[in-house]
Order: structure tokens, then C-alpha cells, then sequence
């Protein structure tokens, strides 16, 4: 099953096993993405798709220190190289559009970050000066609400500029359209809050808006219920998911990425509601090859693998073969340079490992 085909909109994926989108905060200076970028991914294009790194769709969208942003014709420059590189590996690429919301920090950007409501989130976030708390945020006006799901669309028909085979957007792990679906990040008044209709709204629009610029056969949306993650409450989750997923579902686009966060029912239910490709990424899973195998079975179409292919550019020839894996080094996952980058080793170096 993790070996067969899949046809992902225009797409034809050669395998079932989806590359986890994550952050290595190894851009250039102003959210541009470097040449090593375009090795790290080109090294990755055996998986059926590849969701990059989360991208910043604006300035105010910038969270960590080091991302890569998409909205300068730089940017869009840089990626085209990411993009070029992964398609003359044979691959194909996603960019997944981030915006951090309350989740950044001015000494990172210049400026506070922006949210729903003002309500810090507690915890740090790293800094040039090590890590800070974070702060609390400015909220967003409804205008600027209404400017930033354009910030999207603009992020997204420059992503199709760039070469990527479409776009993912992040409504997961507690960043801006999480924040907005939350009852304790999102205490707004107008129509982009109070009722569980209001709160879903924001992520709504923005899929809907940017599935009418690029199409929804190119459109993607990761979800991660229930999971309470940058200290959101989601105590209503049975609620708000189903009638999120629902509206998400009139929309025609290509996946929903759910994480596996939300508990067997939830999860169930959020599968029935949903007609069309399912990716499944499980957090808690640890051998890569179960938890494919698990989910696949499950009912998902495809399973997204982060650490594993962080550490295996190969990984799905070494799960074919049942070969062993590299284990990831966790100090190099963020920032540095090329070490525990693209400096993996494949099986081809070391046939003795097959
Ligand atoms: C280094 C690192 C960076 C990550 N960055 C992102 C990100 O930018 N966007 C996102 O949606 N998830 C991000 N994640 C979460 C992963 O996509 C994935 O959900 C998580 O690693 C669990 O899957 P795994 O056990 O297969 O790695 C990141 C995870 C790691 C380890």
C-alpha cells in the first residue's frame, strides 16, 4: 500500500509516503531561501510530495528567526531554485503558507506580532538574545483580518510563480488560523469570532479565497484538532472541527492534512466528513514503517513523515527495502549550516547497510 500510486489532483505520486512540512530556519537574510534549501529538498524527491518548510506569506506572518518568506520578488527567486531543483530530481513540492500570528517576537521582526485578539500565548520563543517570552500581541482589525487572508492569496499565486505544484496552508500547531479557531487566542466581536461559525470563518476564507486564485486542485490545509498546541484551548473541538471540515469540504481542494491529534473519534469522523485526499501525520508514531502502515490501513490516502525523512533523503527506498534508518541529530533541526542538513547519508554510499 505505502508503494503504490496516487493521483493528488494533476499529480501522480509515485508512493503514498508524504515528506512533513518543517522548519530548518537555514534562509539568507530577508526570508530568502538559500542554494543549500534547494540541495535539501532535491535530496528528498523520492517522497510522493514534498510540503515545504512553513513560509511566511508577509512580514507580519514571520515568526522564527532564519524562515524563508514569499512575497518579495527575492523570495520568489530563491524558491524558483528550491522548485527547479525538485523537479529535475524527479519530485514534486508543495509550499506550505505559515503565518505565526501571536507566535513571533519584535526582536525577530522588527515589530509585535499580530493575532486575533491581544491575548499572549504563554511560553518563549528563541530571539537573537536567546529565548524571550513571547509577547502580547496587536489585534488585528477586521480590515487588516480581511488584508491578511490577501497576504495569502498573494503568497499563493506567487508560490505557482515559483514553481511549486501548489500550496498547503497551515491550520495547525497554534499559529495564526489555529489562533483563530481557538476559544482563549480568539476573543473577537465581529464576524470573525464569538460563535464556533465565526471562529472557523477566517480559515474558510482564506481556503476559499486562495482556491479561487490558484485553483483547488492546488490547494491543501493542515489541521491538527483538538491539539491545544502554543497554548490554545480547543475544548470544543467535537464541535468546531466537524462544522469546520464541512465548509472545507464545498471547497474542491486537493487534501486535508490532518494531523493525528484529535483521538479516534474525532478522527473518524473528521475522515467521513471529508471526500477527498486524506493525509494523516501522527506525532506520537515511531517506527515510520508502522505508523504508514497503520494509517494507510486506516483509511488515510497518504501519511506525511517528518523526522524520518529529515534524517533519510531515501527514506522510502530504505522502508521498501526494510533498511535501517539514520537517526536525526535534534541540535541541527533549527539554524546552522550544512551539517545534519544535507549531510545525511543515503544507502547508495553505504550499500553494506542494505
Ligand atoms: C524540525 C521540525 C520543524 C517543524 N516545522 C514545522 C512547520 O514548519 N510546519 C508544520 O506544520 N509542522 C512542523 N513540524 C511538525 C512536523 O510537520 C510533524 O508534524 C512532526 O514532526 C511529527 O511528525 P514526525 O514524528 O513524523 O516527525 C516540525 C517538526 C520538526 C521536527
Amino acid at each position: 500500500m505505502m508503494f503504490t500510486s496516487f493521483d493528488l489532483g494533476s499529480l501522480h505520486l509515485p508512493n503514498r509516503l508524504a515528506m512533513a512540512p518543517m522548519t530548518r530556519s537555514r534562509s539568507y537574510v530577508a526570508g530568502i531561501p538559500s542554494s543549500l534549501m534547494a540541495l535539501y529538498y532535491a535530496q528528498r524527491a523520492s517522497a510522493g510530495l514534498i510540503i515545504s518548510e512553513g513560509i511566511y506569506p508577509s512580514a507580519a506572518g514571520k515568526g522564527y528567526m532564519n524562515t524563508p518568506g514569499l512575497y518579495t520578488d527575492e523570495q520568489v527567486a530563491g524558491w524558483h531554485e528550491v522548485t527547479g531543483a525538485v523537479h529535475a530530481a524527479g519530485g514534486r513540492i508543495f509550499a506550505q503558507i505559515m503565518h505565526a500570528g501571536r507566535i513571533g517576537h519584535p526582536d525577530n521582526t522588527g515589530a509585535l506580532p499580530v493575532a486575533p485578539s491581544a491575548v499572549r500565548a504563554a511560553g518563549q520563543i528563541f530571539t537573537p538574545d536567546g529565548p524571550q517570552d513571547l509577547p502580547v500581541p496587536v489585534e488585528l482589525s477586521t480590515a487588516e483580518v480581511e488584508e491578511t487572508i490577501r497576504d495569502f492569496v498573494r503568497a499563493a499565486r506567487l508560490a505557482i510563480d515559483a514553481g511549486f505544484d501548489g500550496v498547503e496552508l497551515h491550520g495547525a500547531n497554534g499559529y495564526l488560523i489555529h489562533q483563530f479557531l481557538s476559544r482563549n487566542a480568539n476573543l473577537r466581536d465581529d464576524r470573525y469570532g464569538r460563535s464556533v461559525a465565526g471562529r472557523i470563518r477566517f480559515a474558510v476564507e482564506t481556503a476559499e479565497a486562495v482556491a479561487a486564485e490558484i485553483g483547488g486542485s492546488r490547494v491543501g490545509i493542515r489541521l491538527s484538532p483538538a491539539s491545544g498546541a502554543q497554548d490554545l484551548v480547543e475544548d470544543d473541538a467535537h464541535e468546531l472541527y466537524p462544522a469546520l471540515v464541512s465548509e472545507l469540504a464545498k471547497l474542491d481542494l486537493v487534501y486535508l492534512h490532518m494531523m493525528a491529534t484529535g483521538g479516534d473519534e474525532l478522527g473518524r469522523r473528521i475522515r467521513d466528513l471529508w471526500p477527498g485526499a486524506l493525509v494523516v501525520n501522527d506525532p506520537m508514531g515511531t517506527d515510520p514503517a508502522v505508523t504508514a502502515a497503520k494509517w494507510l490501513e486506516w483509511g488515510a490516502d497518504l501519511v506525511a513523515l517528518g523526522q524520518a525523512f529529515l534524517a533519510n533523503p531515501d527514506l522510502p527506498l530504505r522502508l521498501r527495502l526494510g533498511a535501517p534508518l539514520n537517526e536525526g541529530d535534534v541540535d541541527t533541526y533549527y539554524a546552522g549550516d550544512h551539517r545534519g542538513y544535507t549531510d545525511y547519508p543515503t544507502l547508495a554510499l553505504h550499500p553494506a547497510a542494505v
